[in-house]
């Protein structure tokens, strides 16, 4: 059996970590002989309150392909494997992620698209705000403007 301790993660009031390492979060996590356990408390293991949960499964074609204004989430990949490409307009960083203890966080004004599903993987995302299209910037011109003018 073991417990991952939480570590402290400082969210990026916007954009990426120069340190891709920076961007995962272990979640606390207890195995035993029956199976693993893994939880998140808001704000406490995750330095955000979440108030949505939402989740991509039978995935067949790139997603994302947006950026946000003021959005926090929280990435876990649930079962399977998927990649995250992510583009702040200033740094790139590429991730796999590939389990359920360990997430991806990504904060606002960062581009992000998902690929490379595989069969059966399921994209969990914990998101600080409810769902608002006026949030969204689905223009990546745009997104470039507003994230390299800053
Ligand atoms: P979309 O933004 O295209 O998903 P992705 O970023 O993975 O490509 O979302 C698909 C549809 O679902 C779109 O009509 C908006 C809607 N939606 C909600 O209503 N609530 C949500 O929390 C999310 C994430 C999407």
């Amino acid at each position: 059996m073991s417990a991952t301790a939480n570590p402290k993660v400082t969210m990026p009031a916007r954009g990426l970590p120069e340190d891709a390492a920076n961007l995962w979060l272990d979640i606390p996590s207890f195995t035993d002989p029956r199976g693993g356990l893994s939880f998140v408390e808001a704000e406490k293991d995750v330095p955000f309150a979440f108030r949505r949960a939402y989740y991509l499964y039978g995935v067949t074609a790139p997603r994302g392909a947006h950026a946000h204004h003021n959005l926090h989430q929280l990435f876990i990949a649930m079962h399977g494997s998927f990649t995250l490409h992510l583009d702040d307009g200033h740094r790139q960083h590429t991730v796999t992620l590939n389990s359920p203890t360990r997430g991806v966080i990504v904060g606002p004004m960062v581009w992000r698209d998902l690929d490379a599903f595989t069969e059966g993987a399921v994209c969990l995302v914990l998101a600080s705000q409810h769902y608002d299209e006026a949030d969204y910037i689905r223009n990546y011109k745009d997104f470039l403007t507003l994230a390299q003018g800053a």
